[in-house]
């Protein structure tokens, strides 16, 4: 066996898989977001380190299986949140997470320190709120007392597994979302680090994804029943992970993936591509592999942010149980998902969502519908970048919330005009992390001969070209709210 621990942003997701790739057991506990002022958002490292143990407890209560059995652990994490930690590697104040965007103001040094063009040609990427130097720079900026105690940063994951081995390390898929990493040398940016006055020694040392970096500490195991001998694998960003875990691992491969945040990812074999920072441009766990994504920063959010507001007490299932009643295009309502502003294609932190076109008639089903229309039509704006571009997108592997009800999933096929793919595991990140495992423990020759035993196809969904072709006009009226509506948050 081994486990993929998924560390993501409503909970920690954690996986038993087997040698044929089959989920022999599944718990996940969740924790809050911590969001103290318009803009924050925050957790506690040391909360995600309780949740994982206490998860990892109950799977072993649970299971027949013996704790010497479980081989490999790796881990898939919530991408970019800065863990600031002192020389005793303590964590000096709550991490400030990927969907934070308090860091406008540094993004603009960075700029004026380093150059838009520069900064560009070093890591691919912009100066975007959500990354993570922007947020060190923040740190730096007004809470100097704790910036002049840190002796490293981390990502969420790599803390998490810091935790767990007493080793501490950053992969180069996590290392890429952090705006510091040269991502086609695959080293810490002197050059940069040098322009902002920061010493390059807060970062950490760089692993590969399938990088063995320890075994268990005695009093991890001890506190879990899991067995000293397991071996501990670096991981992954959660994107990467996603993708490995639904065998984006060639050229042509795309995912859609679901979950507080929604992205659209695409394979790309190297670093050459020049997509001008439309959309991100990572290094995946596939080794020397690159991705292009886009971000719609309310995806599930926007859906759970419905439900807790109007529907408190019923399930998802029972929230979207009505969907299919209504037809394409939610009887003329129509939903932008920025309840806390956007990343593609906007780039825009003060952008907020509306819902549009309401009708005496309109029922709560019928905004149900829209919010996930208007989730859906925000992933295509990341698609109409890539086909600008010449990419060939006709097939998408979908994952996550959006591949758990099916009427979503024939709306994805009709909005995206693709082939929509659901796997018989939409596990993506934990099953990624879980893969890692099992490539570092040596099951596999690489990741896609284990893709090539772990995944299997279970449905399609084709796109119905009256659907399709209806999704298109109300696809080009969403695209125009977003300028109607930019002035009013400013
Ligand atoms: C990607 C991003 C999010 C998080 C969610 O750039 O910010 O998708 O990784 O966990």
């Amino acid at each position: 066996y081994v486990i993929g621990v998924d560390l993501g942003t409503s909970a920690v997701k954690i996986l038993l898989v087997n040698q044929n790739g089959e989920v022999a057991q599944e718990v996940s506990k969740s924790y809050p977001l911590i969001q103290e002022k318009t803009g924050y958002s925050e957790q506690d490292p040391n909360v995600w380190v309780d949740q994982t143990a206490a998860g990892l407890t109950e799977l072993l209560d649970n299971i027949s299986v013996e704790p010497a059995d479980i081989e490999g652990i790796s881990f898939s994490g919530q991408m970019h949140g800065l863990v600031l930690l002192d020389e005793n590697y303590q964590v000096l104040r709550n991490a400030i997470l990927w969907n934070d965007t308090r860091t406008t103001a540094q993004c603009q040094q960075i700029y004026e320190a380093v150059g838009e063009k520069r900064l560009l040609e070093l890591t691919k990427n912009p100066a975007l709120e959500g990354f993570t130097l922007p947020k060190l720079l923040w740190v730096r900026e007004q809470e100097p007392e704790i910036y002049q105690k840190a002796k490293k940063f981390v990502l969420p994951k790599d803390y998490l597994r810091y935790r767990l081995t007493g080793k501490l390390h950053m992969e180069y898929s996590d290392a890429a979302g952090t705006l510091l990493l040269n991502i086609g040398k695959k080293e810490w940016s002197r050059e940069i680090c040098g322009l902002l006055g920061l010493d390059i020694n807060l970062c950490p040392p760089l692993v590969e994804s399938h990088a063995e970096v320890g075994t268990l500490s005695a009093s991890f195991a001890e506190a879990t029943g899991l067995s000293r001998s397991t071996r501990i694998f670096a991981g992954g960003a959660d994107n990467a992970c996603g993708a490995i875990g639904s065998g984006i691992l060639e050229t042509g491969k795309t995912l859609c993936s679901i979950g507080t945040s929604g992205v659209v990812l695409s394979y790309e074999e190297g670093k050459d591509k020049d997509f001008a920072g439309t959309v991100h441009y990572f290094n995946h766990g596939a080794e020397d592999a690159y991705y292009t994504m886009g971000v719609t920063l309310s995806a599930g959010h926007s859906l759970s942010w419905f439900k807790d507001v109007f529907a408190e007490n019923e399930s998802f299932e029972e929230l979207l149980a009505e969907i299919g009643d209504v037809p394409p295009g939610a009887n003329g309502l129509l939903f932008t998902p920025y309840l806390a502003g956007e990343r593609t294609p906007h780039a825009d932190p003060a952008i907020r969502a509306s819902f549009i076109g309401m009708d005496s008639s309109h029922q709560r089903k019928d905004f149900v519908r829209a919010v996930l229309e208007g989730i859906t039509y925000s992933l295509n704006e990341s698609i109409d970048i890539f086909r600008k571009n010449g990419k060939k997108i006709d097939t998408i592997v979908s994952i996550g919330g959006g591949a758990k009800n099916e009427v979503w999933l024939q709306m994805q096929a009709d909005i995206f005009d693709a082939r929509i793919i659901k796997l018989s595991s939409e596990q993506g990140p934990g099953m990624g992390a879980a893969m890692l495992a099992a490539f570092g423990c040596g099951w596999f020759n690489s990741l896609v001969d284990c893709a090539g035993e772990f995944l299997k196809e279970s449905v399609e969904y084709l796109p119905i070209k009256e659907n399709a072709l209806r999704y298109q006009e109300l696809f080009n009226i969403y695209k125009a709210v977003y300028s109607q509506t930019a002035d009013m948050n400013q």
